[in-house]
């Protein structure tokens, strides 16, 4: 055998060439997309030369079933969208909540349509729905030709104000929450006031955890908000309900574009305060508990522990619960007593992001820190005081939005089983 005479390679040879890229987020509000709105859509289609824009639709089945004229009026827009747009295929009606993530077959699917209207990465992608259909058609879309424009209108309370800015999709995998995805920023995202009318109270509801924490990290006077007006929160009062969904998104996409890792290199992932113990207690749930159900508990036990750990004043974690109370959420749950399979989501959470661990704490409202360790004695008593909080709160009465014990039935998340 002939043998290679080896170069001589130094260290001087090795090549590293950092490189930026330039994103460009479009967030749009509406009152009425598919109405008077509908320019705001349509001016997203880019012309792909002199051809019109290839535009795929996918509609949350919730949405479509609540409001049966979505899908109709989608196809109207894009008949009436002046040559810039074109329907690739017809509109897609796919599962909504997290079985759409959970089925390896729905994610088939959705790239099956995307296959058979002839997509390709000039083409548009626009899903409506929840943030779980976001979830799977936005992995979809960033994974098919390495990625497809992909708009996104969010339906949900909790899409509108977090996941639909967010720059990663998912599903779930193995048994596992999120654990196939991708990061991909989106070309657009159009808030919709009237996307959220049929939303069932429940869902309403649920996604204000995120609004409280993104307010807790990072803007004690938004959280000062939540708190003053969370009853009317509840009872949907849209001229207090929108603001906060706006200041939510806007601090979400504020982290996302200038905290300095969009695509979460760093250790570090402060956005997912509470989420180590919500992303076990949905799965362990069978996913019967929301997602922002599962946060608001996960922002309440790590709210206790950061008590017992590092100092947060005892009365502002009681002003969290009490606001996570009357938002409307229930800080009780049976999994909250299968702790040590709950802990085993501290290293699921590690082993996810890979690292130390890193799990983000409050020692004051606006003053988050980032830990790598936990104890899990402390861990048990805070995730016990939250479990044995929400039970007292079913039990007896709740507060109004300034703390005043209010004699009235047990709040309840509850709204309609699906
Ligand atoms: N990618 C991210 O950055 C990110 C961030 C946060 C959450 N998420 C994911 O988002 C998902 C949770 O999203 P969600 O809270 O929006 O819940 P969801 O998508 O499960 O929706 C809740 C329910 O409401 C229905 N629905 C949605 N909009 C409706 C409407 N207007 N009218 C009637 N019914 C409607 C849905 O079909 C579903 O049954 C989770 O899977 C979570 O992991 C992703
Ligand atoms: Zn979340």
């Amino acid at each position: 055998m002939k043998t290679i005479a080896p170069t001589h390679i130094a260290p001087s040879d090795n090549v590293e060439s950092p490189f930026a890229v330039t994103f460009r987020h479009r967030l749009r509000y509406t009152n009425d997309v598919l109405g008077h709105d509908r320019a705001a859509l349509i001016e997203m289609f880019e012309p792909s030369g002199d051809a019109a824009a290839k535009v795929q639709f996918f509609v949350d089945g919730h949405v479509a079933e609540a409001r049966p004229e979505v899908v109709p009026g989608l196809a109207r827009v894009v008949a009436e969208g002046l040559g810039r747009c074109t329907m690739a295929g017809e509109v897609r009606v796919v599962p909504g909540g997290e079985t759409i993530k959970n089925d390896r077959a729905e994610l088939d699917r959705i790239l099956g349509a995307f296959n058979e209207a002839n997509l390709d990465r000039r083409s548009y992608v626009v899903v409506v729905g929840g943030g779980a259909v976001l979830d799977a058609v936005g992995f979809a879309a960033a994974v098919a030709h390495r990625g497809i424009r992909l708009i996104r209108l969010p339906t949900t309370t909790l899409a509108q104000a977090d996941s639909g800015v967010g720059v990663k999709s998912a599903v779930n995998f193995f048994g596992k929450k999120n654990w196939l995805g991708a990061f991909a920023v989106p070309w657009a995202v159009i808030n919709d006031t009237a996307l959220l009318e049929t939303l069932p109270n429940r869902d309403f509801i649920a996604g204000f955890s995120e609004a409280v924490k993104v307010s807790l990290l990072k803007s004690p006077a938004v959280f000062d908000q939540i708190c003053r007006t969370a009853s009317r929160i509840r009872r949907r009062d849209l001229s207090v309900a929108l603001p906060i969904i706006r200041a939510s998104v806007e601090m979400h996409l504020a982290h996302i574009t200038q905290g300095g890792d969009p695509f979460e290199a760093r250790e570090a992932r402060p956005l997912d305060f509470g989420h180590w113990s919500a992303h076990k207690l949905e799965p362990m749930s069978g996913y019967t508990l929301r997602h922002g159900e599962a946060v608001a508990l996960g922002v309440a036990i790590d709210v206790i522990y950061s008590v017992l750990a590092f100092g947060l004043p005892r009365r502002e974690a009681a002003r969290v619960l009490r606001c996570l109370t009357n938002l409307g959420f229930t800080l009780n749950h049976p999994n909250l007593d299968a702790v040590e399979p709950l802990l085993d989501g501290l290293e699921e959470f590690r082993q996810h992001l890979g690292g130390r661990l890193t799990i983000t704490m409050l020692r004051g409202v606006g003053d988050p820190i980032d830990v790598h360790e936990i104890d899990p004695d402390l861990m048990r008593t805070a995730i016990a005081r939250v479990s044995q909080y929400g039970a007292r709160a079913r039990r007896t009465a709740h507060h109004d939005d300034t703390g005043r014990p209010r004699p009235s039935s047990p709040v309840r998340v509850n709204g309609r089983a699906r």
